[in-house]
């Protein structure tokens, strides 16, 4: 299944608990190297827990996390080869932090606490900013972006300190209907530009097929890990999502249709 692709990510028999309840149970995950994971699931199955434990932010009661086949011991901070972009910031109007600023913020990792960020710093930044479209925007204050741009800027301050994961958790949450698509071939295009392997929890599920080359349906424990292929001729995809989302394949690419949808 690995077919020769080096495993970024892995997890063995992961068990996380948080505040006495068990959140998470024996996951076992790989993450192959330049992969877009699409990760799914009910709210509060764990998805934002699952993606803070890989990041180092949430320390396992039982199992481990191996990144680059490194063990991330528990209590350590994450490294900078995992970019985070959390779920659902919003910036304060009122914050006085302009788009680059907070962009270059996302060096820190790399230039260590304590040392100011020097020009490179913000070429870099600004290089990232311009991949995400929103260079024009450096000057202003980030509180007044829209929640759709903030989301973005939030990837380019992930993307300026050269990760080669990148963790998005529900990044279109912002996003309006009509720009996922355009958000989604943005995330395509980075992915390229930048070599990322991509972790995204996510409830587009019909966007997952169509942009991921796996699939993780997380609810408590995992349900099934593959590829989309497989994952959506499975009878338990069926029972988890057939009610609401029918997913049809027409030659390799899936197309969405929502429930009572008739179409050849
Ligand atoms: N600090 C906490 N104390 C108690 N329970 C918590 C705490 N943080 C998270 N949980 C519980 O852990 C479970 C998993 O939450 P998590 O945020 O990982 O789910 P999720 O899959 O990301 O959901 P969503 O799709 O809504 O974002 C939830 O039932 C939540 O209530
Ligand atoms: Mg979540």
């Amino acid at each position: 299944m690995t077919q020769g692709r080096k495993i970024v990510v892995e997890t063995r028999d992961l068990n996380v608990s948080i505040s006495g309840c068990d959140v998470l149970k024996d996951i076992n995950l790989r993450i192959l190297e330049n992969s877009f994971t699409g990760l799914i699931g009910p709210n509060g199955g764990g998805k934002t827990t699952l993606l803070r434990t890989l990041l180092g932010l949430i320390p396992p009661d039982r199992g481990e996390v191996r990144i680059e086949g490194k063990l991330l011991g528990t209590g350590r901070r994450r490294t900078w080869i995992m970019g985070y972009v959390p779920q659902q910031i919003r910036v304060d109007r009122r914050f006085p932090l302009s788009v680059l600023d907070a962009v270059v913020m996302g060096r820190y990792g790399r230039i260590g606490l304590g040392r100011r960020a020097g020009r490179t710093d913000r070429e870099i930044a600004l290089d990232c900013l311009d991949r995400v479209g929103l260079a024009h925007l450096a000057r202003v204050r980030i509180g007044d972006l829209s929640g759709g741009e903030q989301q973005r800027v939030f990837i380019a301050r992930a993307l300026s300190a050269s990760p080669k994961v990148l963790i998005l958790d529900e990044p279109t949450a912002a996003v309006d209907v009509a720009a996922q698509d355009s958000f989604y071939r943005l995330l395509q295009e980075l992915r390229q530009a930048y070599s990322l392997t991509v972790v995204m929890a996510t409830h587009d599920i019909g966007i997952v097929p169509i942009y991921c080359d796996a699939i993780a349906c997380l609810n408590r424990t995992l349900h099934l890990h593959g590829r989309p292929e497989e994952i959506l001729k499975n009878e338990v995809f069926k029972k988890l999502y057939g009610t609401e989302v029918e997913v049809v394949m027409h030659g390799k690419i899936p197309h969405r249709m929502i429930g009572g949808h008739h179409h050849d």
